[in-house]
């Protein structure tokens, strides 16, 4: 199984994966603005074969009142062939991982129908996201969402670390190799 950053050509996979795996669809336009406006942001996965089993689509919030960067999870699902293998917990860290290295995000939200246990469950106690609000009646079919959120400071963390290590290098590394006296 391999996770890698979705192209342009992955999006009707995606699409194709959406459908399949959950009631709330979206046109293909859609799927283009997130790949074109966030190329970095949306990942998936796929079977040796190459086919794509999983996907995350994220994009970052575009909210003038929220002045904090923040990114989106629109949709996320893993086809019932390949679920327990730890692919969404994988799909939405990457996509995480990428919103704070492009983008400086400090949170991600999300929504998710209250019904919705297995999300929930890998929200809640995989991924530690909390609930920050009820949405009554946000889904097309009445049901209620939790808007959930996920504070990415240890993503920021290990990011200012790795940025730190090639200065570390720098330091001992030698511009001019040291020559040996004969
Ligand atoms: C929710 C969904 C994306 C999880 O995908 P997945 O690849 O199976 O999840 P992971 O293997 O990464 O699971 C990680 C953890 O999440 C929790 N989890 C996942 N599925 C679960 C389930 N059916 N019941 C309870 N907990 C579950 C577990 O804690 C799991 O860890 P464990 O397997 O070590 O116990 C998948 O079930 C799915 O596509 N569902 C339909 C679409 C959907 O609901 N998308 C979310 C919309 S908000």
């Amino acid at each position: 199984m391999n996770i890698r950053c979705a192209t342009p050509n992955d999006l009707m996979n995606m699409q194709h994966c959406n459908l399949l795996c959950l009631p709330e669809n979206y046109q293909m336009k859609y799927y283009f603005y997130h790949g074109l406006s966030w190329p970095q942001l949306s990942y998936v996965a796929e079977d040796h074969g190459g086919t794509i089993v999983g996907y995350v689509l994220a994009k970052m919030e575009e909210d003038p009142e929220d002045s904090v960067p923040h990114g989106h999870i629109t949709s996320l699902a893993v086809k019932r062939s390949h679920r327990r293998l730890g692919l969404a917990q994988k799909l939405m860290d990457q996509a995480s991982r990428a919103m704070v290295e492009n983008f400086k995000a400090q949170y991600v939200s999300l929504h998710v129908r209250k019904s919705n246990r297995a999300a929930l469950h890998l929200y809640t106690e995989t991924l530690k996201f909390s609930i920050s609000e009820i949405e009554p009646k946000y889904y097309a079919d009445g049901e209620d969402a939790y808007a959930m959120r996920r504070d990415l400071s240890e993503f920021r963390e290990k990011c200012e670390a790795d940025a730190e290590i090639p200065a570390i290098k720098g330091i001992f590394e030698a511009k001019e190799p040291i020559k040996q006296e004969q």
